[in-house]
């Protein structure tokens, strides 16, 4: 079982699309045995909460149901837990690594834009503060960036 942790800001809304989006395409292709996914947030401001109304709504829209609740990513057990611990932007990668002072990890620790295979996105941008098409954008880059780490997840396993 390869266990995946996807991870953002607050995890309300980057982090909680990616959990879901990966789960529909690991569903698709019956590796629920193989693939596991959860999420978490660098910050706890919004722990127990449920994914932000305009994400899910957008998500929605996908067909895309975003039903985890926040949490904040802990350092104590996640590094040890998850074989793949997936920022979505640079602040996100370098807040990990700082939780991670001495490496130990580092191979464990990806950027979400790694493994986009068609748009050629640095970051997924943090849709928070901003409009409708931050979030399409959002879920755009995901979609492409699951696509990829599923690949690579499957063919790490052959
Ligand atoms: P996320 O977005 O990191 O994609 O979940 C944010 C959610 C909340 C805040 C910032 C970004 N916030 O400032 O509360």
């Amino acid at each position: 079982m390869k266990k995946v942790l996807f991870v953002c800001l607050g995890n309300i809304c980057r982090s909680p699309s990616a959990e879901a989006v990966m789960n529909a395409k690991i569903n698709e292709k019956k590796l629920e045995h193989e693939i596991s996914t959860d999420s978490a947030g660098i910050m706890g401001w919004h722990a127990g909460e449920p994914a932000d109304q305009r994400m899910q709504k957008h998500a929605e829209k996908r067909g895309y149901n975003l039903t985890s609740l926040s949490r904040q990513f802990d350092p104590t057990v996640d590094f040890e837990k998850f074989d793949y611990i997936i920022g979505m932007d640079h602040e996100n990668m370098r807040d990990l690594r700082a939780m991670d002072p001495e490496g130990k990890y580092a191979n464990k620790i990806y950027l979400m834009t790694g493994f986009n295979k068609n748009i050629p996105a640095d970051v997924v941008p943090d849709p928070y503060y901003g409009g409708a098409a931050g979030f399409e954008n959002v879920l755009d880059i995901l979609d492409d960036a699951c696509d990829g780490l599923l690949q690579e997840i499957t063919h790490n396993e052959e």
